[in-house]
């Protein structure tokens, strides 16, 4: 998810670019830039935060009443002031800024520098400069031109172009990656989120998917990518800034909750072949040999990364039959970990920077292990300390507590569960079989988070609670673990997160009426063990919040409260049945009057040991 703002009117562009940057800098931060048409075109751009182009601008100010700018969230290409956009055609007389994924981008560029285009970033965005470029050299105008390049694309955008061929004019259009255009007095702005538009323009078009905008200081025209016509509704634009940067929900945390249905649609998007029956993860393509010949796995990580990694340990043992060792990575580098030529180890990382996690990378790197890395954040240290990695595509995550990044984890190495699996003999239709649910997962997890309300209920009615069992079996422990894990960092609620099995084993000392449960609890292939602990803790008094699967009425006598989510297969369970947990740590924590996004002695990324 990158920031994107563009301006055309009789103003100077600069001050409104800069200003609408800090305002999407949530958005993504690792590296910005500006392009100004003034007699010529000027681009300014440096790694980095907004702070440094900001620097850079003092000395060198370019001049114009014509401009776009991006803050950048890598996806493609790690964040360098190369990589930053906008990106420049040939003729260095046309810019674009980009914010989405072109799936296409590898042939596409082929076919580009096969005609003689030279192109001077790995990203996959600096196509749409050269598409755009020959279509104004084909003497369309700016519209037709940014028109014909996306008409080549796969993929999603939201892409802004100017060019020295139309001065005074700028072409926007968006497919899968939202554009807001600002109606003002004989200028126009252009931006990815109106947060950067509040208080420059009273009325917005919200251009939707296939639309396109050409504005200059006469007029605006939105129109379909195939010319057509389009009535672009005026809205009225209100609220404050901080309120639009969050999608108007209170907290960045729950507009991270709900951002997972398209999260999820980010980690599948291109990455899914139904024909072959397989999952198609580029980054691995280096090291297909050392994969075929594997015979382990370690996976390292702290906190919610490790317990996604529990799910994937299940998930590659089950699909790839590979034995899978998890191990919180401050204790993996100090184990002397057995590594041979045939290990390799997985270093999952929503920040890509965590001590402790690149500390047990180093190590395996050290014993000579196939490193690899599952990411969010793209030219973090773990993505360019490992061999090779998928990144996970959640886009920024500002809350402290992982949310999105978590199902997109799980997500990810469901990917890679599939991918290991079928070159060792997982059928085809088992894999079809696994990426066609997850691909109807998105639309499951919306309903869920459509009972938002009612977990702020339950949240309210467990609102005086200090002390709190998570329980679950089998691919429910590991989200036991992670539910009770949001539960403390947020609410500071002491939730513990144990099997269910062990119970019995010493903690039921523990429960009585003042002592409840929440017990994980889906029909999957241990619901008769997991339904007897419940019958254990209701035994000793115990109250029990269960979440179990739609259709399942068997708990309705037995627990207090039972929340109920669509039925998945079980190893994809977790991904559903997270959400729940996330909205009643969320809520739990809204209750007791606490900030979810900034929860006492916790840091985003934990970079020291
Ligand atoms: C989870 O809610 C916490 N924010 C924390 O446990 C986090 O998952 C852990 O610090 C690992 O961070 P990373 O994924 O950036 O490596």
């Amino acid at each position: 998810m990158c920031g994107i703002v563009g301006y055309v009117g009789e103003r100077e562009a600069l001050p409104f670019l800069t200003e609408g940057l800090r305002r999407l800098e949530y958005r993504g931060y690792d590296s910005a830039g500006v392009a100004v048409l003034g007699p010529s075109l000027r681009i300014v751009r440096a790694s980095g935060k907004i702070a440094a182009l900001a620097d850079r601008l003092r000395t060198e100010e370019p001049n114009g009443t014509t401009g776009i700018a991006h803050t950048r969230w890598a996806t493609h290409g790690p964040p360098s002031e190369a990589n930053a956009h906008p990106h420049a055609d040939c003729r260095h007389r046309a810019a674009i800024v980009h914010n989405g994924i072109i799936e296409n981008y590898g042939e596409l560029k082929g076919e580009l520098a096969a005609r003689g285009h030279r192109f001077a970033s790995e990203t996959d965005s600096e196509v749409l400069a050269h598409l755009l470029e020959e279509g104004l050299q084909a003497g369309k105008s700016l519209a037709d031109a940014l028109a014909s390049a996306l008409n080549r694309v796969r993929g999603t955008y939201g892409v802004v172009a100017i060019s020295e061929d139309h001065p005074g004019r700028l072409a926007a259009a968006r497919l899968g990656s939202p554009l807001v255009v600002g109606i003002g007095r004989d200028e126009y702005f252009v931006a990815s989120d109106a947060a950067a538009i509040l208080g420059h323009a009273s009325g917005v078009v919200h251009l939707k998917d296939g639309e396109l905008v050409e504005a200059s200081a006469e007029g605006y025209v939105v129109r379909s990518l195939v010319s057509a016509p389009v009535d672009g509704t005026v809205e009225r634009l209100e609220g404050t800034v901080a309120g639009l940067q969050k999608n108007g929900h209170p907290h960045f945390m729950l507009k991270e909750i709900h951002e997972q249905p398209d999260v999820l649609r980010n980690v599948l998007r291109g990455r899914v072949d139904m024909e072959a029956g397989t999952s198609i993860l580029g980054g691995l393509r280096d090291v297909g040999d050392r994969l075929a010949s594997l015979d382990r796995l370690s996976i390292v990580a702290c906190g919610s990364a490790y317990y996604a990694g529990l799910i994937g340990k299940r998930m590659i043992e089950e699909w790839a039959g590979i034995p899978v060792e998890v191990d919180v990575a401050s204790e993996y580098r100090y184990r002397d970990p057995i590594v041979t030529a045939h290990t390799a180890v997985c270093a999952v990382s929503q920040s890509g920077e965590t001590a402790d996690t690149l500390a047990a990378l180093r190590e395996a790197k050290r014993k000579g292990a196939l490193t690899i890395g599952l990411v969010n954040v793209v030219g973090s240290a773990v993505a360019r300390e490992t061999d090779a990695g998928i990144f996970t595509h959640a886009g920024p995550e500002i809350s402290v507590a992982s949310t999105k990044a978590f199902l997109a984890q799980v997500a990810t190495l469901a990917l890679l569960a599939v991918h290991l699996g079928r070159r060792r003999g997982l059928p085809s239709a088992s894999a079809r079989a696994i990426l066609s649910e997850l691909e109807r997962l998105p639309r499951l997890i919306a309903s869920v988070l459509e009972q938002a309300a009612a977990f702020r209920t339950l949240a309210r009615e467990y609102g005086a609670e200090r002390d709190f069992f998570y329980l679950g079996r089998g691919y429910g422990l590991p989200l036991a673990l992670e539910g009770a894990l949001k539960l403390k960092e947020i609410a500071y609620v002491h939730a513990e997160g144990y099997g269910a099995g062990e119970l019995k084993h010493g903690p039921i000392s523990l429960v009585d009426a003042a002592f409840p449960s929440l017990v994980i609890a889906p029909r999957d292939s241990v619901y008769e063990k997991t339904r007897s602990a419940i019958e254990q803790i209701r035994a000793r008094g115990g109250r029990v919040l269960a979440l179990t699967d739609e259709g399942n009425a068997d708990l309705d006598g037995l627990a207090a409260q039972v929340i109920r989510v669509p039925h998945v297969s079980e190893a994809l369970f977790p991904l559903v049945g997270i959400v729940p947990l996330q909205l009643f740590a969320y809520y739990s924590a809204v209750q007791r009057g606490l900030d979810p996004d900034q929860p006492r002695n916790l840091a985003k990324s934990v970079t020291v040991e």
